[in-house]
């Protein structure tokens, strides 16, 4: 089909998938100012490379809404009171076994400080953008890595989101490594989660029966990324999604969001939405967990919707070292191991498994499957 107009031209690319997307994503990378950039020129309609496939937005899996309670679990009373922990270390594993996603309140950081974490992430992205470009890069080795779409060159489709993280754990970055924008916050924030995480660590071992301080003693915790997601306002929003349908790769995921909402999880092969709560942190189990667990804890498909109304702003914080060499190898956890629970896993190291998620994209399969025995 010869295309003779401007009005044809964008009816082909309507019908015609074989326009030439990787020219296209390379002239957007290089503008290194990501979706935020388009939405700042004013653009109304959404460039083609964010389109999604018609069937990962009406996935046919939006049915009842709201007979589900999503699970919430009020730290209050941990180190004082012994049966308020039992109670906590049942309710943490049972909605790790079934939602593998809980908010937690009362979890001892205190609001102001999520306030300031979002703000300085905002402040980060919101920054003048020829400023901003120095930190833009897909060089993983580089200490601040800012991009649009870690898998932008390799997914389906691109998502309405930029993105900004570093590894506070092992070895953080010293503050003047980080953005003047948020290196301030960022150190203060990430440590006060490593401490949570630990904590919860704990709960998650008790709940499969072992020492509360096995996950941590086999180094859970001996990474953290903490990541900034921006997801600027979205003209067509049913078009495109802000996360492609995924689970997360590390252990454990602490999830702070702002106010405006979009976060939804799977669950019973239904979408359902994480409301945002004041003060509270979202927490969900990654693939690695899953795997060490022997499928005990589920790491869950979750994405975030695009949305009209903008920015949204979430800090989600990973733990794992991520692509980073280390020698340690994490199979299914011997304790759990008997004759009619065999390993349903192969063992792995987090670089393997992290290098093999970030290949592969945010594709809409799981990582966890390739390491099934
Ligand atoms: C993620 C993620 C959710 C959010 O970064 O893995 O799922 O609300 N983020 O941004
Ligand atoms: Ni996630």
């Amino acid at each position: 089909m010869v295309a003779t107009g401007k009005g044809e031209v964008d009816q082909v690319a309507e019908v015609e998938p074989h326009y030439d997307r990787q020219s296209e994503l390379q002239a957007f990378d290089e503008t290194k100012a990501g979706v935020k950039g388009l939405v700042d020129a004013g653009i109304t309609k959404v460039p083609r490379i964010f389109i999604q496939p018609q069937c990962s937005l009406d996935d046919g899996l939006n049915g009842t809404k709201g007979i589900f309670k999503f699970p919430v679990i009020d730290l209050d009373g941990i180190d004082t009171d012994p049966a308020r922990r039992k109670e906590i270390v049942d309710k943490v594993r049972d909605a790790s076994e079934t939602w593998g996603f809980f908010t937690v309140v009362n979890h001892g950081i205190p609001f102001s400080v999520l306030e300031e974490m979002i703000q300085g992430a905002r402040r980060f992205f919101e920054q003048d953008t020829e400023f901003k470009k120095q930190w833009y890069t897909r060089d993983y080795t580089k200490t601040v890595v800012y991009n649009c779409n870690f898998d932008l060159h390799i997914s389906p489709a691109a998502n309405w989101r930029d993105t900004c993280y570093c590894y506070m754990a092992p070895n953080p970055p010293a503050p003047e490594e980080l953005p003047d924008a948020c290196s301030e916050i960022v150190i203060e924030y990430s440590k006060l989660v490593m401490k949570l995480g630990c904590l919860l660590l704990e709960f998650l071992s008790e709940g499969l029966g072992l020492n509360l301080s096995y996950l941590k003693d086999i180094d859970c915790a001996e990474g953290l990324a903490v990541l900034c997601h921006y997801y600027p306002p979205c003209p067509q929003p049913e078009l495109t999604l802000g996360t492609s349908k995924h689970s997360d790769n590390g252990f454990i995921t602490v999830l702070l969001q702002d106010n405006i909402g979009g976060l939804q999880v799977l669950h019973q092969n239904q979408w359902i939405d994480v409301p945002p709560t004041p003060g509270a942190l979202v927490i969900n189990i990654g693939d690695l967990l899953q795997l060490i667990s022997n499928d005990t804890y589920k790491s869950v498909e979750h994405r975030v919707k695009a949305n009209k109304v903008g920015p949204r702003v979430s800090v989600p914080s990973l733990f794992s070292t991520g692509p980073r060499p280390t020698a340690k190898v994490y199979g299914p956890i011997k304790e759990l191991l008997s004759a009619e629970n065999p390993p349903k896993y192969r063992a792995t190291t987090v670089n393997e498994y992290t290098q093999y998620f970030r290949a592969k994209g945010l594709d809409g399969t799981s990582a966890l499957l390739h390491f099934k025995v």
